[in-house]
């Protein structure tokens, strides 16, 4: 089957041809970034706007490059949530009128969803498996027993990883979105130079907790201002970075004791990182499992992601009806539910 994949969750403008849900033929993600920096974080309305204004060339390039009409689509994956309402709104009206003009079925799939199943697209992934999102909304572990069956084992209680990097990227007078630069700077930095809390790692529940690490950053600058680039710059990051991994770690290490898994998947934008990665493979191999990490380009925001569980849900006559809404919140443990 060959699906359009469209997502417009937050400030990404992305949409993908993909075959099967698993062979991509094209993949286009128009950044707003650099509009939102100068404000510092996402500004909602202005995502949407954006979004409006790029979803019609972003879906046109995504068809060319993958040299195909638009009549030869068989069916569209698009994001219906978790995300920023007016954005979600775009992409799902664009994804409701392009079906209802051609008279091919749609499929609404859950942002997080695309985010794990990501993995398939470079590797298929034998069921259940334990998935760790990161992104700059997530920080979840979930038990995955097929697409649509999801379970959550444990989530943050405060910040997500993400918005932590981003967050602690500010206070060091970084540029917003700070978690890629962060990763940059630890490279020549020595982790274990500046201490810092590491929340509820010892705690015997699989939650996470970002936002005292935010807190300690935060008095940590306050009495020691950094300039960047400066070595000490360089050692902040890599020691703010080493607390995160060692959070993640420790938490997903305990996940997969728990439920005896072999397979693990992480994904999501902080799945980018070079020092999680790392560490990732070093306790995958120390416990003999099987990690799947996508490419960064396939962690952070894109569509051919969705292209994964729409081509499943679609293939199994499960589609989404012209009435169905963006959800803004919408829990991984409901999206079998029907509700698509
Ligand atoms: O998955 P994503 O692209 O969008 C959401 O669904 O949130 O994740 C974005 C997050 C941002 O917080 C960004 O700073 C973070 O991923 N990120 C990184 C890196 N690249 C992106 N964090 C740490 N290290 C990176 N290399
Ligand atoms: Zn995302």
């Amino acid at each position: 089957m060959l699906l359009l994949a469209i997502e417009t969750s937050c400030d990404e403008t992305a949409a993908a041809v993909v075959a099967d849900g698993r062979e991509i033929r094209s993949s286009v993600v128009s950044s707003q970034v650099a509009i939102h920096a100068e404000y510092g974080g996402v500004v909602p309305e202005i995502a949407s706007r954006k979004h409006l204004e790029m979803i019609a060339p972003v879906v046109t390039q995504a068809l060319h490059d993958a040299d195909v009409e638009l009549s030869a689509i068989e069916g569209i994956a698009v994001t219906r949530g978790p995300g920023l309402a007016g954005a979600l709104l775009v992409g799902l009206s664009v994804a409701k009128a392009m079906a209802s003009a051609r008279g091919i079925p749609f499929v609404g799939v859950h942002h997080i969803e695309g985010h794990i199943l990501a993995a398939f697209l470079e590797q298929p992934v034998e069921f259940p498996f334990l998935g760790l999102v990161v992104s700059g909304g997530h920080t979840h572990l979930y038990w995955v027993e097929g697409i649509g069956r999801y379970q959550t084992l444990g989530r943050t209680i405060d910040d997500a990883a993400g918005e932590a990097f981003d967050k602690s990227a500010k206070i060091m007078g970084l540029e917003y979105p700070g978690g890629a630069r962060i990763d940059a700077l630890a490279r020549h930095g020595n982790p274990a130079a500046v201490r810092l809390p590491r929340p509820m790692i010892n705690d015997p529940s699989l939650n996470f907790s970002f936002s005292g690490l935010k807190t300690a950053m935060l008095q940590h600058v306050a009495k020691n201002p950094v300039t960047i680039p400066s070595q000490a710059a360089s050692d902040l990051c890599a020691s703010f970075q080493q607390a995160v991994c060692d959070v993640l770690a420790a938490k997903t290490e305990a996940a997969l004791r728990r439920t005896g898994s072999r397979r693990l998947v992480v994904a999501g934008g902080v799945a980018c990182n070079s020092g999680l990665r790392a560490r990732m493979g070093r306790m995958a191999s120390e416990l003999g499992i099987e990690l799947h990490i996508p490419s960064p380009a396939l962690c952070g925001d894109n569509a051919a992601m969705l292209a994964v569980a729409g081509d499943f849900c679609l293939a199994t006559g499960l589609q989404s009806s012209q009435d169905s809404d963006a959800t803004a919140t919408w829990e991984m443990d409901r999206v079998g539910d029907g509700g698509r």
